[in-house]
């Protein structure tokens, strides 16, 4: 299929890759860029849906698509990844550090092991990917861009969130040092900061010392309350290519995460 996406200029050809790929924002994301006509890796730990999304990405298209399995968290498995991209695929021009977990529960319920397991998904991960694609990047010379899902739970404090909001809160300053550093060099780096989206990360969420429906129920009303049950992934995904294109450092999308942060 031929590209025909708004943005099929700016990023027909280019190579993306996208973790967190199998789903929700980042599956759209990939989607977006596949419109583009991109080249898109589509990385998860879930091996059918991250296939999936390269065979559909093809058919929206993208002249080509892989799908890559891995845990973001693994610093062996990413290594490996960065080496097998540059090896057959080339330098990514856009990273989208996408992948993420969610927890819900009170701080003093939430164990160490719940802690560690947030953060090696939603910081180490995020980390890893800038680290081994940030030098391919850099190294090459042309320019590129990282996009880093943040929350808008990065800047707006809650009772029910905290390993994932601090996740996030570094994601965010990680990507604001980054961006500093990788000026220079022409690679631009953002954070995108959604409030409440309509992906399956609450479903997939760990419960930490609250009760599950009520936690869900608590979401759903929060959500509700602000308007935003059905707020689509398909437009964190075109904030995402606008971020590029723009080059733009933080990006909150959805209306609550807007009246939290104004863009910077
Ligand atoms: P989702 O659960 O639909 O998608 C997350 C994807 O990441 C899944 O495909 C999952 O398999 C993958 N993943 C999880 N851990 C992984 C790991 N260790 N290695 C590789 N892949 C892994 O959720 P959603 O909403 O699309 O989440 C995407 C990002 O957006 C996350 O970083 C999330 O924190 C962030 N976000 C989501 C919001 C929402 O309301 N849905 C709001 C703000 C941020």
């Amino acid at each position: 299929a031929a590209a025909t996406g708004k943005y099929a200029d700016r990023f027909g050809g280019q190579l993306v890759l996208v973790t967190g790929a199998a789903g929700g924002i980042g599956r759209a994301t990939a989607f977006a860029f596949a419109e583009a006509g991109a080249r898109v890796i589509a990385v998860d730990r879930d091996a059918e849906g991250a296939a999936r999304t390269a065979e559909l990405s093809r058919l929206i298209g993208a002249p080509e698509a892989w799908a890559e399995t891995v845990d973001v968290s693994d610093e062996q498995a990413m290594e490996k990844l960065s080496e097998k991209v540059a090896a057959e695929y080339g330098v990514v021009d856009v990273l989208v550090n996408n992948a993420g977990i969610g927890l819900s529960g009170s701080f003093l319920d939430t164990t160490p092991e719940d802690w560690r397991k947030v953060l090696d998904v939603n910081l180490w991960g995020v980390i890893h990917g800038c680290r081994l694609f940030g030098r391919q990047m850099a190294e090459r010379g042309q320019g590129g861009h990282i996009v880093n899902t943040a929350s808008a739970a990065a800047y707006l404090p809650s009772r029910t969130l905290p390993a994932y909001s601090t996740s996030k809160a570094a994601v965010l300053m990680l990507s604001e040092c980054l961006r500093a550093e990788l000026v220079g060099k022409g690679i631009g780096v953002s954070a995108i900061c959604p409030g409440i989206v309509n992906t399956n990360i609450t479903s997939t969420a760990r419960f930490a010392g609250v009760d599950a429906a009520e936690e869900k129920r608590r979401q759903r009303n929060a959500a509700r309350l602000y308007g935003l049950r059905n707020y689509p992934p398909e437009k964190v995904a075109d904030a995402v290519l606008r971020a590029v294109v723009r080059n733009q450092a933080v990006v909150p999308v959805t209306p609550e995460a807007r009246g939290g942060r104004l863009m910077a």
